[in-house]
């Protein structure tokens, strides 16, 4: 378990499998994701099962640390790239926990972990530009947008932006 402040993220266990359905189909989290396909508890048991085949593909949850077993969002590094030490990055906090700081800490550990500790040079995310709340918050944490690929995301009944957002461990190290 990687601990930062009063969060921490761990390893998925099968006891998370059902809570990370039931946010997985949450419309509020699947909305903003490509893949709009909802998830029942096979799908979910046969991803979990697949997950330590992925070696470049990382998922976790986040967690408080004094109640660990007690589930805030799930977190992923993916695409992880060991020849030129850049991944791709996302977090999804659960609707109750949100607007209280988690996300914002959330990244602020995943950056310290990744430049830190994990030795990545660059990372990066993808958004859609319909959720300028989310792209506030990677606004906030340092994130630059940095390009887009248009008329990617196909939502609400037309096409949308999806933009590409990044930071190096040099900007990272010049934030603090
Ligand atoms: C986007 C998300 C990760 C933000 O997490 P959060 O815990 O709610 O965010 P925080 O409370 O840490 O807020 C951090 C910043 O995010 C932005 N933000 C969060 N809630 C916001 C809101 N309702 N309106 C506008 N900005 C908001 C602000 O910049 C905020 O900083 P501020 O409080 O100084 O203004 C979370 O809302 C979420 O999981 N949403 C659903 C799924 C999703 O959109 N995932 C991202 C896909 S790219």
């Amino acid at each position: 378990m990687y601990t930062y402040d009063d969060i921490a993220f761990r390893v998925i266990e099968r006891d998370d499998l059902n809570a990370l359905r039931l946010l997985h189909n949450d419309l509020s989290i699947w909305g903003n994701l490509l893949n709009i396909e909802f998830i029942d508890e096979k799908d979910q048991e046969n991803w979990w099962e697949n997950l330590y085949r992925k070696k470049n593909d990382k998922r976790y949850v986040i967690c408080q640390k004094d109640t660990p077993n007690k589930i805030i969002g799930r977190l992923r590094i993916q695409n992880i790239n060991w020849q030129h030490h850049n991944c791709e990055v996302g977090l999804d906090i659960i609707s109750e926990f949100r607007g209280k700081g988690y996300g914002y800490k959330s990244y602020k550990m995943l950056l310290e972990f990744l430049f830190d500790h994990y030795n990545m040079n660059m990372l990066y995310l993808k958004v859609a530009d319909f959720n300028p709340k989310a792209k506030k918050l990677y606004e906030k944490v340092g994130f630059k947008e940095t390009g887009k690929l248009p008329d990617f995301f196909y939502r609400k009944g037309k096409y949308w932006d999806y933009i590409i957002m990044s930071i190096t461990k040099f900007e990272y190290q010049n934030l603090k």
